[in-house]
């Protein structure tokens, strides 16, 4: 039977667990480690019109309190990915949702509307409007104008569901996502790397090349979840939680928190077999807990009065 399905508007997935983008590559080099066809959906690394080599190395350091990252968009391009990884990913038995970043709203466009002719190969986009590391790559997910403006032009100029992918360094989520939800998006990851860094103090040196990064991993979980906490509460759009999911507890708080699906990211890196193993745990716990459905199970957390 069908536990697991879930609906986000215009897009539909065999179940919630995704991989996040940038923790999977373009999944050539986890097939040895897991059946593909077992997850919800693949989100490679993020894609931009133009190669990019990113930032100065080290640009991953793990720290005591999670992995820093400063990477800054290192991608093949389009050209490149439409050649060399489409046809392998969308060959996977599992919904593939290319994740994209352009450096305006135009460009944004522009990617949108060249991957919509791949429609049959391609499940959704996501739109990366957060990332941390690259120079103007957070404007149009940190002024809720900006993201309402951008989603339009994107859902203009393609018929492919649409997810943003949020960040959680502004004051206030809730405005961005409701702008996202505004200029009809499908549905919002939440939440993309928080800002951080980490410093040699002996050599008076920042440590990354990159000199700020992002934080992933366990660390960042609380942050997520009070950001899926309060986008549920204010919002109606469906929620994708992601930030620190390591076992089938932590995917259990996101849904109940209000995430319909979630995405594992940096556990990744650990265990590349996590995401399809939290796939048949999930299953358990619906049972467990005698729903007929996951969707019973989301946004079912009671608040005091
Ligand atoms: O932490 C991140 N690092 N988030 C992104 O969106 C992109 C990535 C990078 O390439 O720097």
């Amino acid at each position: 039977t069908d536990l697991l399905s879930v609906t986000l508007n215009r897009l539909t997935l065999k179940n919630p667990i995704l991989v996040a983008s940038g923790t999977f590559g373009y999944a050539r080099e986890m097939q040895p480690f897991l059946d593909f066809s077992k997850l919800g959906g693949i989100i490679p690394k993020t894609i931009t019109t133009e190669p990019r080599i990113g930032n100065p190395p080290p640009r991953t350091i793990e720290t005591s309190a999670g992995l820093l990252n400063s990477i800054g968009l290192d991608n093949d391009g389009i050209d490149l990915f439409l050649e060399k990884h489409l046809n392998y990913l969308a060959s996977l038995e599992t919904a593939l949702i290319v994740n994209i970043a352009g450096r305006s709203i135009d460009e944004m466009a522009v990617m949108a509307s060249r991957l919509d002719a791949f429609g049959d190969q391609i499940a959704a986009l996501e739109l990366n409007i957060s990332c941390p590391n690259v120079s103007g790559g957070v404007d149009y997910g940190t002024q809720p104008e900006l993201t309402e403006k951008m989603l339009k032009q994107v859902t203009e100029s393609c018929q492919l569901p649409i997810i943003a992918k949020l960040t959680p360094n502004v004051t206030s989520v809730v405005d961005i996502a409701q702008a996202a939800a505004a200029g009809g998006a499908d549905a919002v990851s939440l939440i993309n790397t928080v800002q951080g860094t980490a410093i040699d103090w002996r050599r008076r040196k920042p440590i990354l090349g990159g000199i700020f990064g992002g934080l992933s991993g366990p660390a960042i979980k609380p942050v997520a979840l009070r950001v899926v906490c309060q986008v549920a509460r204010a919002v109606e759009i469906p929620i994708i939680g992601v930030g620190g999911i390591s076992n089938i507890d932590d995917v259990m708080e996101f849904i109940v928190a209000g995430a319909s699906a979630v995405q594992i990211g940096t556990a990744n890196f650990y265990n590349p077999g996590l995401a399809t193993q939290l796939v048949g745990e999930l299953e358990q716990v619906v049972l467990e807990e005698k729903c007929a459905h996951v969707s019973e199970l989301v946004g079912s957390l009671v608040y005091p009065e």
